[in-house]
C-alpha cells in the first residue's frame, strides 16, 4: 500500500514500535479501532457433533529439566550452541532476533560472564559489542587481555529481554544448565562475573558493591565479581574500583602462568 509518510518518518515509527516490543507485522494497512462497530459480530455457534475431538490442555513441561538433559548431551561448544538455538522453552527467544552465544577465544584462561544481550548484541549475534562492550574491551586491554587472543565471553542469558528489562529468576534458572555446560566445555582457569545478575546466577549472591574484587568459588573455578561496564558508563567514579579489580585479576593470572 502507498504510504503518505516520507521514508524517514516511516522508518523512525517502525523503529519506535520495535523498541516498544513489536515483533510481527500483522497487516499491511493500519486499523482505526475507533471506527470499528462497538460489538464484533457474533461468530456462528459451532454445532456440537458426536465426533468432535475433545480439547486437550497441553501437559506442563519442566523446561529446566529439559535444558539440563539437552545441555548435558552437548559434547562440544558448537553442539551446545546448536542445542541452545533449538531450545524452544524460553519465551525470550520469541522476542529476540537471534541467539547470542559467545565471542572471543574458546579455551582462553579467562571467561567473562555478562548478563544478557542488549539491542546491539541482538543485532550482531555477539555479546558485548555495544557501548558497554567497547568499554569492556578497553578495560581488558589495560591488563593486556583481548577477546581475539586470550578472553572468552558469554552471558547468563543468550536472548535479549524485551526493552532490556532485567532477566527474571525463572529465566535464569531455566537457562542455567546451559551456562554451566558452557563453562565446563570452555574450560577457563578463572571466571569473571560482571554485575548483580551474573553474580546471582553463578554465585547465588547479590550485592556487587560488597562482592566485587574478592575471589569466590563456583562451578569448580575461582570467580571474581566485578562491576558491569554498563554501570561504569553511568557511574564513571567507580572506575577506580574496577581498575583495582582488573589488577587483582592480572596478578592472579601472572602468579599461575
Ligand atoms: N551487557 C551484557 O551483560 N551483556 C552483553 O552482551 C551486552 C551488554
Amino acid at each position: 500500500m502507498e504510504s503518505a509518510l516520507d521514508p524517514h518518518t516511516a522508518r523512525a515509527l517502525l523503529e519506535w514500535q520495535i523498541e516498544l516490543g513489536a515483533t510481527d507485522a500483522i497487516g499491511d494497512a493500519p486499523i482505526d479501532r475507533y471506527a470499528l462497530p462497538d460489538k464484533a459480530p457474533k461468530a456462528p455457534k459451532a454445532k456440537t457433533v458426536a465426533t468432535a475431538i475433545p480439547s486437550k490442555t497441553p501437559e506442563p513441561v519442566d523446561a529446566a529439566a529439559i535444558a539440563q538433559q539437552v545441555a548435558k548431551s552437548a559434547g562440544s561448544l558448537p553442539a551446545l550452541q546448536a542445542a541452545m538455538d533449538a531450545f524452544e522453552h524460553c519465551d525470550l527467544k520469541r522476542g529476540a532476533r537471534q541467539l547470542v552465544f559467545a565471542d572471543g577465544t574458546p579455551g582462553a584462561r579467562v571467561m567473562i560472564i555478562g548478563e544478557a544481550p542488549g539491542r546491539d548484541e541482538d543485532r550482531e549475534g555477539k555479546p558485548f559489542v555495544g557501548r558497554a562492550g567497547q568499554l569492556l574491551d578497553r578495560m581488558l586491554a589495560a591488563i593486556d587481555l583481548d577477546r581475539k587472543q586470550n578472553v572468552y565471553i558469554t552471558n547468563v542469558l543468550p536472548w535479549r529481554p524485551p526493552q532490556n528489562r532485567d532477566p527474571k529468576p525463572e529465566e535464569i534458572g531455566m537457562m542455567k544448565p546451559f551456562l554451566e555446560r558452557h563453562v565446563a566445555l570452555a574450560q577457563p582457569e578463572v571466571l569473571v562475573v560482571m554485575g548483580n545478575i551474573s553474580c546471582q546466577a553463578v554465585l547465588g549472591k547479590r550485592g556487587i558493591t560488597r562482592l566485587r574484587g574478592r575471589w569466590d568459588q563456583a562451578l569448580n573455578l575461582p570467580v571474581i565479581p566485578m562491576f558491569h561496564p554498563a554501570y561504569l558508563l553511568r557511574q564513571p567514579q567507580m572506575k577506580r574500583q574496577a581498575w583495582a579489580d582488573l589488577l587483582e585479576l592480572k596478578s592472579r593470572l601472572e602468579a599461575r602462568r
